[in-house]
Parts: structure tokens; sequence; C-alpha cells
């Protein structure tokens, strides 16, 4: 599956693509290896400065892929590929630059809150929906989101978890800049290379320094979430969410 994630130089940029179009780029298991791979390669290669995630198609990511949300209840390592993913991710030492269209669904929002700088298209739609789907909120998010937004805001996001856009987006501090789709990559692009002549020692102390506060406490949390989340996985009520995904249907959680 290595052809979902795409990996490209060009001068001291890296770009890591998510590349299942078809799905709408959610995550598979072997999506989840691959990035984490490619991020941790990534970190100690001499050769780059900056990273760049991005997504081929018009979406960035709809989140975990589902089936493999359904498989899970019969494979206790599943949750494995997405923590490591996380706990890599939340831990690259050099800057990471995502450029974002379309939808950005559950930890294809979440991914977010590891970035140093995001730019959105104005087509983004961004929706955390894990409580309609029976789950709780991961990626330290359940962290990170009051912090940027206050406990309401993120209440409202994380538990009613209706979609929002790039405009909301930049006001709750999760996106630095709005583009049209057409130049999203190459403003990305830009940003990438003007960090990239930075002086590169000091671009990564600054970012260790911008994060060392919280590095611990978010090691904590996306452990805590992610075992929470695991566990839920296994419940009825996601069992029938996830069921209804599947059938093209609306969750019926009235009998719980
Ligand atoms: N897992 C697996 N397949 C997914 C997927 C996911 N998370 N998200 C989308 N897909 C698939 C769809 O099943 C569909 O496949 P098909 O063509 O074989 O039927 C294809 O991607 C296109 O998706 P579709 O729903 O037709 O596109 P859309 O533009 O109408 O809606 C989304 C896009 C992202 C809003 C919608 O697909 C969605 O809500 N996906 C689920 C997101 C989610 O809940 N993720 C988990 C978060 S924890």
């Amino acid at each position: 599956m290595s052809e979902h994630i795409l990996v490209s130089q060009s001068g001291q940029v890296r770009q890591l693509i998510l590349n299942r179009a078809d799905k709408k780029n959610a995550l598979t298991l072997a999506m989840y290896n691959r990035l984490s791979e490619a991020l941790l390669a990534t970190d100690s290669d001499p050769e780059v400065r900056v990273i760049v995630l991005r997504a081929e198609g018009d979406s960035f990511c709809a989140g975990n892929d589902i089936a493999d949300f359904v498989a899970a209840v019969n494979n206790p390592d599943a949750m494995q590929a997405p923590l490591n993913f996380l706990r890599a991710i939340s831990g690259v030492s050099k800057p990471l630059i995502a450029a974002v269209s379309g939808a950005a669904v559950g930890i294809g929002s979440t991914m977010l809150l590891h970035c140093d700088l995001v730019v959105a298209s104005q087509q983004t739609r961004f929706q955390l929906p894990f409580v309609k789907l029976g789950l709780v909120p991961e990626g330290g998010s359940s962290l990170i989101m009051p912090q940027l937004a206050g406990h309401r805001k993120a209440f409202e996001l994380l538990v009613l978890g209706e979609p929002f856009d790039a405009e909301t987006s930049v006001e709750l501090g999760l996106v630095n800049q709005i583009s049209t789709p057409e130049q999203l990559q190459q403003r990305t692009m830009q940003l990438a290379e003007e960090i990239a002549a930075l002086a590169p020692e000091a671009v990564r102390q600054s970012k260790a320094l911008l994060k060392q506060n919280m590095h611990d406490q978010l090691q904590q949390v996306i452990q805590a979430e992610g075992e929470l989340f695991a566990a839920r996985l296994h419940s009825a009520e996601a069992q029938e969410a996830l069921q209804a995904f599947i059938e093209k249907r609306s969750p019926d959680f009235s009998r719980f």
C-alpha cells in the first residue's frame, strides 16, 4: 500500500503526500505505518530542513479508514499504527507545514494540531465527528483544543462534531492562512522554502522551545486518549455508528 503515501523532494523540502484520493485519503493501517516511517526518516535526514504534508485529490484526509475501525474489534493491535503515527508527528523536530483542502475529518484535522504552519484552501471542511461515531477525541485534541478555543468551543467542536470552515479554523488558531485552492500548493511551498532558507539549527531549537512545556503532558494525553478510543471501538454505540456509515444510513443510538 506504499503507493498511498508518496514522498518527494525539492531542494531541502521533503513532501509527504497522501495519495488515496478515491477514498478521500482515509488512512489505513499501512498508510499510518508508512507515514510514521517517512516522518522519522525525514527528521533524521540531513538533506531535509522542512517537511510538507499534503494530499492528492479533492480532500486532505477523511480520517481513519472506517472499515479498519470495524475490523479493529478483532485486532487488538489495531490502534498501535495510529498511535505510533501520532507520536511521530507530534515529536518531529523539523518544521512541519500542512496544505489542506476539502475534507479534513477526524485525524485529518487532529494531525494539524501537531503541524507548525497550516495553509488551508477556502474549500476546506474540518470536522471532529468522534462522538457521532460513538468514539472519543484523539490525537491530543482533548488537550490542545481547549487551549486553543476554551472549553465551550472545544466541547462544541469535539462533542457536537459539526463541520467548520477555513475562516473558523483561522479564528481558532488551527490554521495560519487561507489560500485559493489553485494557489494552495504554491503558497505552501513558498513558506517551506522561506523557512528552509533560515538558520536550520535556530529554527529547530525555536520549535523545541515552543513545544517543550507541553511535550510530556501531550504524550501522556495521546496515550490515554488512544487507550480509551481503542476500548470505545468495542462498544455497541461505536459499532452501531460505524456499521451505519458502511450501510450509508444514520446511526440510531435510541436503544442505548
Ligand atoms: N473510511 C473509509 N472510506 C471512506 C472514508 C473513511 N473514513 N471517508 C470516505 N470514504 C470513502 C467513501 O466510503 C466513498 O467510497 P465509495 O466511493 O467506495 O462509496 C469514497 O470514500 C468517497 O466518499 P463520499 O462519502 O462519497 O464523499 P463525499 O464527498 O460525499 O463526503 C466525507 C466526503 C469525507 C465528508 C465523507 O466521506 C465522510 O464523512 N467520511 C467519513 C469521515 C469519518 O467519519 N472519518 C472518521 C473520523 S474519526
